[in-house]
């Protein structure tokens, strides 16, 4: 009966990480989705051509002096990709910890997929391009343009796609752990990247375990 074991051991967990989600886990966030919105529609304002690289290269350093300690310097090197629920996009990671992610997302081709189930809210800022997303009985899309935030409720999945050019920033609060899986299961079911998959690994650790180290969950 050693399943009941692991069910019972699941069970015990999912409600324990339920309880602490709306009561323990937001004393750990440093994060406001308000406060990188309006930067991001600052810095969007002061390059009404749209250029992403433009936008992210005043962004960063903006976000940086909101908040300091917290936030990786731009490094164009340090861009991974991401295969994840069919769609393919490019990152950044800005900050990682056990209760929050922040990261520039987009993609120069386009792409299009499945959101994901996660055990966190999701903030998605545009800032070049556009966002379409739509639950499964809506028969017309979500868009989202520069400046509009994207909020995924924990728990709730969407298609979405974002044409050719579009970046965001996205910020992530929750059991970020638990969204791994799905950010590295397409490597090994399908893509087989696995040098991507040890950059993604290495660049999240190393970043969770400096937080963690300064006691930032
Ligand atoms: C976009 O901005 C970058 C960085 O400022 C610059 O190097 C590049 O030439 C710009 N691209 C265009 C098409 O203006």
């Amino acid at each position: 009966m050693k399943w009941i074991h692991a069910i019972s051991a699941f069970v015990v967990m999912f409600a324990t990480m339920s309880a602490l989600y709306n009561t323990w886990l937001p004393t750990n966030y440093k994060f406001d989705k308000h406060v990188l919105q309006e930067l991001s529609k600052q810095v969007i304002a002061n390059h009404p051509d749209g250029n992403a690289t433009a936008i992210m290269n005043e962004l960063a350093p903006r976000i940086k002096e909101a908040y300091p300690g917290l936030i990786n310097d731009l490094n164009y090197d340090e861009w991974v990709y991401n295969n994840a629920g069919g769609a393919m996009g490019t990152m950044f990671i800005l900050h990682a910890s056990i209760s929050e992610y922040l990261i520039f997302f987009g993609t120069a081709v386009g792409t299009e997929g499945h959101t994901g189930v996660h055990f966190a809210d999701d903030y998605f800022t545009i800032l070049t391009g556009e966002q379409r997303a739509a639950l499964p009985g809506a028969l017309t899309p979500e868009i989202y343009y520069p400046g509009d935030m994207h909020h995924l409720k924990k728990g709730y999945t969407k298609q979405y796609l974002m044409p050719s050019g579009a970046f965001a920033l996205e910020l992530a609060q929750g059991w970020i752990p638990a969204m791994l899986p799905f950010g590295f299961l397409d490597t090994l079911s399908s893509t087989l990247d696995f040098y991507t998959f040890g950059l993604t690994v290495w660049y999240t650790a190393r970043d969770m375990i400096k937080h963690l180290l300064r006691g930032k969950f």
